[in-house]
C-alpha cells in the first residue's frame, strides 16, 4: 500500500497508510476498536476501494487487474461470520462453497472438491464434525470450519479478522497452533492476523502494524513496535507489556 487513504461521510477512516507485505511474511494488526484495522483489510481484499494511494495486491494492482480473480487467492476469516451462513448446511458443503464464493459463479462441486474439504478439516482438526448441523458446533468449530473453507481454493494470502473472538482457552490455543502450523509450510499462504490480544501473536507473526485513528502509528519487527510507550499511545492509555518466552501480553496499570 502507498499512501492509501480511506474517507467516508467526510470522516478520514485510514490516512496515508505505506505498508509492505513481503511473500511470506506474517503480520499481525494491532489497534484499538474503530482505528480502522477491518476496513483497511477490506481494501486489501478488494472489497473496498481506497480514496487515495496505490494498492498492489499479489503483484496485481488494483484499477488494473480483475478483482474477482485477485479475491480467489485471498482468503478471508472474520469472527462471527459464521451467523450468515444457512443454518442447515452441511459442514462439508460449507468448506466447499469457499471454492465458488471466491469463483463468483455457480458450478456442481466435484468429488475432488469434497475430497480436498474432508483432507483440510482433518487438518483443521474439525473432521469429527462433518455430520453435525452446523448451527450446534461450539465457536471453536465453526472458527475452524472458516479456516478450512477459507483455505479450500489455496489462497496465497490469507486474512484472519479477530478469528479468536469468543473462544475458550482451549479452542483458542488450538486455532492459534493451526495458524502456527500453517505459518510454518513454506509454500502456505502469507498470514495478516488482528486481534487485540498480544498472547494471541504466536512466534510466526514476526510483524506488526499498530494503527491509531486510521494512522500508521508504527509498523515493523514485533520486538520494535510492542513496546509500552507504543501501545500507550495507541489506546491511549498507559500500558504495561511484558514476555515470558516467545509469548507476550499487556495489561493495565
Ligand atoms: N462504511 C462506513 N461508513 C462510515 N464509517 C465507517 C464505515 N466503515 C467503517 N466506518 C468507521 O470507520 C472507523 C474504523 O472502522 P473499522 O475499520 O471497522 O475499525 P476496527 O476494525 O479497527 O475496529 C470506525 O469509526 C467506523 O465507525
Ligand atoms: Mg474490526
Amino acid at each position: 500500500m502507498d499512501e492509501v487513504s480511506f474517507v467516508r461521510n467526510r470522516k478520514v477512516i485510514l490516512d496515508r497508510i505505506d505498508w509492505r507485505v513481503a511473500p511470506h511474511d506474517h503480520w499481525v494488526v494491532l489497534g484499538a476498536n474503530g482505528s480502522g484495522k477491518t476496513t483497511l483489510l477490506q481494501i486489501l481484499a478488494g472489497y473496498l476501494w481506497p480514496s487515495r494511494g496505490r494498492v498492489t495486491v499479489l503483484g496485481e494492482r488494483f484499477g488494473e487487474t480483475d478483482l474477482r480473480e485477485l479475491r480467489r487467492k485471498i482468503g478471508w476469516v472474520g469472527s462471527f461470520l459464521g451467523a450468515q451462513f444457512p443454518p442447515n448446511q452441511r459442514p462439508l458443503d460449507l468448506i466447499v462453497s469457499g471454492r465458488f464464493a471466491s469463483l463468483g459463479i455457480y458450478e456442481q462441486p466435484r468429488e475432488e472438491d469434497y475430497a480436498r474439504a474432508r483432507d483440510l478439516a482433518g487438518r483443521l482438526g474439525c473432521d469429527s464434525v462433518l455430520d453435525s448441523p452446523y448451527t450446534v458446533l461450539s465457536q471453536g468449530e465453526k472458527q475452524r470450519l472458516l479456516i478450512a473453507r477459507a483455505l479450500v481454493h489455496d489462497p496465497r494470502l490469507l486474512i484472519l479478522d479477530e478469528p479468536c473472538a469468543g473462544l475458550d482457552l482451549v479452542a483458542r490455543e488450538q486455532l492459534l497452533r493451526t495458524l502456527v502450523d500453517l505459518g510454518s509450510q513454506g509454500n502456505g499462504p502469507a498470514m495478516i492476523l488482528v486481534t487485540h490480544h498480544l498472547e494471541e501473536i504466536m512466534p510466526v507473526f514476526e510483524n506488526v502494524l499498530l494503527l491509531e485513528n486510521g494512522r500508521c502509528l508504527a509498523r515493523g519487527p514485533k520486538e520494535q513496535v510492542l513496546t509500552s510507550e507504543l501501545l500507550g499511545r495507541a489506546f491511549g492509555i498507559p500500558v504495561r507489556i511484558s514476555r515470558n518466552g516467545d509469548r507476550y501480553w499487556a495489561w493495565m496499570e
